[in-house]
């Protein structure tokens, strides 16, 4: 019965999605139905440099808001829909551009870099933009003495182990990131002892301890795919287990946490997408003061990378 309903809602947005001229971009911790239907799946770095270089008029974001707001910024003479408008991620709004502002005045000629999980406005008000795919590259490209990164002072303080730039952390925080406990680690390595253990860098410095790979979500997928690699324990969102089983239907791969679940990933179904394509709503765009400044940032970034 789901399967019938599935199929006509994806036969539906199909039809519709070629006569929108639309692409559907997808996030790897989307449900594995919207990743099925989605044109790429991919990265927030990926994702953003598929919406900069896509000619399609309208971008189905499936994803969070700060990445529907970053492919505006790059597009602003295309539609950006995101299919659920309170998809937001918690740890975007930790920092607000009030709060910089402020907290700027108290570093002066401090260079402030910020983690594309931010708002348009809180871009505006950083000097550069960065990924996970791309932190450490960014933060070693610039020519500064000190560096206040916001809002994840987890990928923060990861970075900073790996690079002599002096950094300030903002205490911002991936709630579904924490779930992941080093104690799941060390259960689960003992019960497969051959396994790879894989982990983003939004996790805690106790888990990025024990992992073998701290990789963005991509280089996780990348790295899975990697033909000694056979087992996998995987310290990220549930969601990208499905494309992991997908591209590697032989290997094994077990979530570190069954916990690790971003609900505001999870507001995108294919009912909404087929919504959103319908009254071509609710669209992102930043106003173009904003967006100017933001884009600043991100292109900045896209060069480095
Ligand atoms: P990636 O850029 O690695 O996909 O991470 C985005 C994100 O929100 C992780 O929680
Ligand atoms: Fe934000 Fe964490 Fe969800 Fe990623 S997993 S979108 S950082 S809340």
């Amino acid at each position: 019965m789901t399967e019938n309903r599935n199929a006509k809602l994806v036969e539906d947005i199909l039809r519709l999605k070629e006569q929108r001229q639309a692409i559907i971009l997808a996030h790897n911790y989307q449900l594995g139905e919207v990743q099925d239907i989605a044109d790429f799946v991919g990265d927030s770095l990926e994702l953003s440099q598929n919406a900069a270089k896509t000619s399609a008029e309208v971008i189905v974001f499936c994803g969070v808001h700060f990445m529907a707001e970053t492919a505006s910024i790059l597009c602003p003479d295309k539609i950006v829909l995101l299919p659920d408008i309170n998809a937001g991620c918690p740890m975007a709004d930790m920092v607000t551009a009030e709060g910089l502002k402020k907290r700027k005045k108290e570093l002066p000629g401090v260079t402030v870099v910020c983690y594309i999980n931010s708002s348009a406005e809180v871009k505006a008000e950083s000097d550069v933009c960065c990924t996970s795919a791309n932190a450490l590259k960014v933060i070693e490209s610039l020519d500064a003495r000190e560096i206040l990164f916001v809002p994840d002072q987890y990928l923060g303080h990861y970075i900073s182990t790996r690079t002599d730039k002096k950094m300030i952390f903002w205490p911002g925080f991936c709630i579904t990131h924490l779930r992941i406990l080093p104690e799941h680690l060390t259960r689960l390595r003992q019960e497969y002892p051959r396994a790879k253990v894989i982990v983003h860098p939004e996790c805690r410095p106790e888990v990025i301890a024990l992992a073998d790979e701290v990789l963005s979500t991509g280089g996780l997928c990348r790295y899975a795919n990697r033909s000694e690699v056979e087992e996998v324990i995987v310290g990220t969102e549930i969601g990208i287990i499905h494309r992991l089983r997908k591209e590697s239907p032989t290997k094994r791969f077990i979530p570190a946490s069954e916990q690790a679940i971003c609900p505001r990933m999870k507001l995108i179904t294919l009912e909404k997408i087929l919504w959103s394509l319908e009254e071509m709503a609710p669209e992102v765009r930043v106003p173009e003061e904003i967006r100017l400044k933001a884009k600043a940032g991100v292109d900045k970034m896209l060069e480095v990378v």
